[in-house]
């Protein structure tokens, strides 16, 4: 198989691999470099549960081809706290009740990161412009809308 090397910074740290060429972000996350966070759910940019940060903006990894990111930033949920040292997103989902089966989570945590980066004091209705690509099929979203203005006001 072709394969062609791939060099980008993956959560804060500088990162190179031999990738297969065609394959996606999300594919060279989870199966190249044991990234699992970002799910495979349609693969088709329907359903944002593979949403990662590239360059600090919201992406579908699984359109981006992975050759996209050589020289750039990818940050998925793994970059942004640890169980030890959580993101406030993070806390504020666990408290507020904003994951149930966590599908959707770390694309859901991902999209309200970039918004609360970009805009800390945000209306329900900018939350809700922020996640019109992640689909959760569990909470109904209200858990979720409270989790992230919960976050905003502890991040202010
Ligand atoms: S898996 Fe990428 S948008 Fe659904
Ligand atoms: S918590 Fe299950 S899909 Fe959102």
């Amino acid at each position: 198989m072709l394969k062609h090397e791939i060099s980008f910074k993956l959560n804060g740290k500088s990162v190179t691999v031999d990738a297969p060429f065609g394959i996606n972000l999300l594919t060279l996350l989870r199966e190249y470099l044991d990234v699992t966070g970002p799910k495979f759910g349609c693969e088709q940019g329907n359903c944002g549960a593979c949403t990662v940060l590239l360059d600090g903006e919201p992406v579908n990894a699984c359109l981006v081809l992975a050759p996209v990111v050589e020289g750039r930033k990818v940050v998925t949920i793994e970059g942004i706290g640890t169980p030890e040292k959580p993101h406030p997103l993070q806390t504020a989902f666990t408290e507020h009740y904003g994951a149930q089966c966590g599908f959707c989570t770390p694309g859901m945590i991902i999209s309200a990161k970039a918004l609360l980066d970009r805009n800390p004091n945000p209306t329900r209705e900018e939350v809700a412009e922020a996640i019109v690509g992640n689909v959760c099929r569990c909470t109904g979203y209200n858990k979720i809308f409270e989790s992230i203005l919960a976050a905003a006001e502890q991040m202010r």
